[in-house]
């Protein structure tokens, strides 16, 4: 049987923030804004979000289900937050894999989950989300919190995340989404294109990397339409709700 040629398209455009590039090129660029940022990723997410992305995160796994003894993934997983919370929850009969595509995000959240004596239950892998390289039906559930938005083709990354649930399982997407109030639209605005480049600037060394966020939000697709591509990636029981005014949103979709 002839198989499909995956391989990104030349001459195809994709977003890279608010420039159109060469769809094979967006994975590079993203690799770029994470290598400058990695050392610093961590205290810049408690300045942006004055500590509250650590709220978020922590009411996604709260209500993830996740249970003693089972196998998770978390994609996108950087600097560890996730994982840590995951860990917790499977203890010490459970396994929770931590996979990011840049080394550097990855060794930062190695060294942070050693440092807190994370080290029982949890397992790395340098890992493109579009391309996993998992068994089918290995986990009980995967997440991806503000990662997807970085990943350049993000229906064949839920493709994936359904691939490796075993059925029954539950996939979690925690990203930035679409703001509910037009009041809080202009303040947000403003607070993303105004205050956050010159913060990254002044923490980083690195104004770019952080335009790239703010733009790269409203480059994701809106709550609807991330539920859409869940479907049609062949989740089922999609769900989604808005956390912030939607700031930021979870879905949660089933395999089977
Ligand atoms: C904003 S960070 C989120 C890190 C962590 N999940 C958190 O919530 O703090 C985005 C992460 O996505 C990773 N990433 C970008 N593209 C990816 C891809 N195609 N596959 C896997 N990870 C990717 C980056 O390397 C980076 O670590």
């Amino acid at each position: 049987m002839q198989q499909a040629d995956k391989s990104p398209k030349k001459g195809v455009t994709t977003h890279f923030g608010y420039q159109d590039v060469p769809v094979e090129d967006k994975t590079r660029m993203v690799r770029g804004v994470f290598d400058s940022v990695a050392s610093r990723y961590d205290l810049m997410n408690d300045l942006m979000s004055l500590g509250v992305h650590r709220l978020w995160k922590r009411h996604f796994i709260a209500i993830s289900n996740i249970q003693p003894g089972q196998r998770v993934l978390d994609l996108a997983g950087g600097t560890g937050d996730i994982a840590a919370l995951m860990s917790k929850r499977v203890g010490s009969n459970g396994s929770v894999v931590l996979s990011d595509i840049n080394e550097a995000m990855l060794a930062v959240g190695r060294e942070r989950m050693e440092d807190r004596g994370i080290v029982g239950n949890i397992e790395y892998s340098l890992a493109n989300a579009e391309k996993l390289p998992f068994a089918d039906a290995e986990f009980d559930a995967v997440t991806i919190a503000f990662g997807l938005r970085n990943v350049t083709d993000q229906q064949a990354a839920l493709q994936e995340m359904f691939r490796v649930l075993k059925p029954g399982g539950r996939a979690m997407i925690l990203e930035f989404s679409k703001v509910e109030f037009e009041g809080l639209k202009k303040v947000y605005d403003a607070y993303s294109f105004g205050i956050l480049p010159r913060l990254g600037k002044l923490v980083t060394d690195d104004e770019d990397s952080y335009r790239y966020l703010a733009e790269s939000i409203r480059k994701h697709p809106s709550q609807d339409d991330l539920a859409d591509m869940m479907i049609e990636a062949g989740f089922s029981n999609v769900t989604y709700r808005n956390l912030t005014g939607g700031v930021v949103a979870i879905h949660s979709g089933h395999h089977g």
